[in-house]
């Protein structure tokens, strides 16, 4: 949540700064605000509500003359509304700061230093600058350590002192920062996107250190007064900037939905040796399959449904419990996992911070830990003791599309793994397993290929105040990330139901045109739950039905269908999961609504 970028260098900051910041918007989009260090070394700072574009605007008429240094954030609001005054930067005296994160005890700060009638923001961040300007006597970096001292929270600060012209120092605690020195200067940002017209070879700040950035040089010192022993390991980035671009789509998730295809592709086929799973070169032993005597899964959103299919695909093969758990709700209860447990964590963005507290408690538990995470480098993947990457490329759009789908076929191959390692796969099994995930690949693009059937039925709940979604077993846990898809991006109310569990309730909400999407995929359970679409049918619902190609069905079940190819039971979720997904783009399409930057969402979770 919240972006921020910095920079030095010979280029004009105020054009990296905002084009940095229309790569980082996605992360959070209340309001916008850079400061530059000008020509007199006075530093001057432009902050607007809403999004890149108003902040754009605002300079052109507010700024004029030259500036090499700058901070930028994009903001998604914790405390105080979305306002201008509470948009970052934040100044206190010679301090402008940026902050992404939450400083827990601002209120034991603001009375400790008297900052009351100062403060004039609503903010815990402008608390940290008024404090780190009480603390400030012309050493930068032992004001920095001082400060962290008394911070309480998750944070990440980039920080301009108004008498140190022409550098930028930043810090990390939990909330992420990558930085890079370039032959155009030094830059450092929340996230990738904004350094990549810059640069390929990044490192991520640890947690911890404070980075000094000068016009040619990045320095990183711990939180005592040395250089960091060893500089952090430089990375290279191993996507490109097309990936980064719309590329001729209206937008980033129609774009991101095209892409699942070959993004499944990157991640199974180099995982397939004598045509069987294998994850020697993400250096997974298989021990850590053979020994454990559960599976505990945890997640948030998306990334949590992707772990519930894997539960409904693991369980009946490997007859161990799989349990799955909101990482917001696990960090908080007193798991029963042990020196016995497989913890697998799932996060695209590797930086949700309740995934990763979650993380660190599965480890003092002694469990053994398993992240499946997009992206390379991110603080889940580093402190995981295992990886497995998916290769999703970088998600721009807030809802989360390829991301599932490569989390699915990641656990997908762990699954298997698993069963050929503790003996319930032959490896005839196991191949065969593997060869029908494949299948789902020409699955998905026969769906995504129905585009313009789905935009039609899409066109039919535009005007709906409430969706339905049910299904039975799998398609109860494909239901689930249809409703979110659709709610978050459409605004309209959707909530899924296990199909068999609507008349213990629900199905008093049932009346005449409301749409039900039904998914009927599932052989075993198939004709109950036509049973259950025949009973919101007889209520006058309105029938979206889901299913095979080839399922028969009573003419005047369905007022509308959309027919996926016919892949075996247990991989029905790829081509529905795209199915889905082009539900809700269209249905947000239509309502003309912000497809990529819904209302009050962001994309990377990095608070409470
Ligand atoms: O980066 P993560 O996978 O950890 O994010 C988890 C959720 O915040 C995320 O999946 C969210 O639910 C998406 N916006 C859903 O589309």
């Amino acid at each position: 949540m919240c972006g921020i970028i910095g920079y030095t260098g010979p280029l004009e900051a105020p054009k990296i700064l905002l084009e940095g910041l229309s790569a980082l918007e996605y992360r959070g989009y209340d309001s916008a605000g850079i400061a530059l260090c000008m020509e007199d070394s006075k530093i001057c700072l432009a902050k607007k509500t809403g999004k890149v574009k108003n902040l754009e605007e605002y300079c052109k008429k507010m700024i004029s003359g030259s500036a090499h240094s700058g901070i930028g954030h994009t903001r998604w609001a914790t405390h105080g509304g979305v306002t201008d005054v509470n948009a970052h930067p934040h100044r206190a005296g010679k301090v402008v700061l940026i902050h992404n994160g939450i400083i827990e005890n601002y209120h034991a700060l603001t009375d400790r230093f008297h900052l009351q009638d100062r403060l004039i923001s609503q903010t815990d961040s402008e608390v940290a600058a008024q404090t780190l300007n009480e603390l400030y006597t012309g050493d930068p970096l032992e004001a920095i350590r001082s400060l962290i001292g008394l911070l309480e929270g998750s944070y990440s600060f980039c920080i301009m002192f108004e008498d140190q012209p022409g550098v930028i120092y930043a810090i990390r605690n939990i909330s992420p920062l990558v930085a890079a020195s370039t032959p155009s200067g030094s830059m450092l940002a929340s996230d990738l996107t904004a350094l990549i017209p810059y640069t390929r070879q990044y490192f991520v700040v640890p947690e911890q250190h404070i980075v000094k950035l000068t016009p040619y040089k990045v320095h990183v010192y711990n939180l005592d007064d040395t250089f960091s022993k060893d500089y952090p390991e430089i990375m290279t980035v191993n996507w490109n900037m097309d990936a980064a671009m719309k590329n001729g789509f209206p937008h980033f998730m129609l774009k991101e939905i095209h892409e699942q295809p070959e993004a499944m592709r990157n991640t199974i086929l180099p995982r397939v040796s004598k045509g069987l799973p294998c994850f020697s070169d993400d250096g997974i032993p298989d021990h850590i399959f053979e020994n454990c005597d559960q599976v505990q899964i945890i997640a948030c959103g998306t990334a949590m449904y992707a772990g519930m299919v894997a539960r409904a695909i693991m369980q009946p093969v490997l007859r161990i419990p799989i349990t799955v758990s909101i990482a917001s709700e696990f960090r908080y209860e007193e798991p029963l996992i042990d020196e016995k447990s497989l913890v697998i964590i799932i996060s695209q963005s590797g930086e949700t911070i309740d995934t990763l507290a979650a993380l660190r408690l599965a480890q003092k538990c002694g469990s053994t830990t398993l992240a499946v995470v997009n992206v390379k480098g991110s603080t889940i993947a580093r402190e995981s003791d295992y990886v497995l990457y998916t290769h999703a490329g970088p998600e721009i759009a807030v809802a989360s599309t390829k991301a599932y789908s490569v989390q699915l076929a990641a656990l997908y191959m762990v699954s298997c793994r698993m069963a050929l390692v503790r003996k319930k796969y032959t490896k005839e099994q196991a191949a065969n397993f593997l060869g029908e995930l494949l299948d789902v690949i020409p699955a998905m693009e026969n769906v995504i290929a129905q585009k313009e059937h789905i935009r039609d039925v899409a066109s039919h709940i535009i005007q709906s105040p409430d969706v339905f979604f049910i299904g039975r077993g799998l398609d109860y846990a494909f239901s689930l990330e249809g409703a979110l898809k659709l709610k978050e991006i459409s605004y309209i109310h959707s909530e899924a139901y296990a199909a068999g569990e609507l008349k213990h309730g629900t199905i008093a909400l049932i009346s005449d045109q409301v749409p039900v999407i039904a998914i009927a995929t599932q052989q075993h359970v198939y004709s109950k739950t036509i049973s259950n679409i025949r009973e919101v049918k007889a209520r006058g619902a309105y029938i979206i039905l889901l299913v095979k190609e080839n399922a028969v069905v009573d003419e005047n079940l369905a007022d509308l269908q959309i027919r996926i190819p016919d892949v075996a039971d247990h991989f029905t979720v790829f081509p529905i999961a795209a199915a889905l997904q082009l539900i809700a783009y269209y249905t947000s399409l239509g309502k003309h609504l912000d497809v990529d930057q819904p209302r009050n969402l962001a994309k990377s979770v990095t608070v409470e």
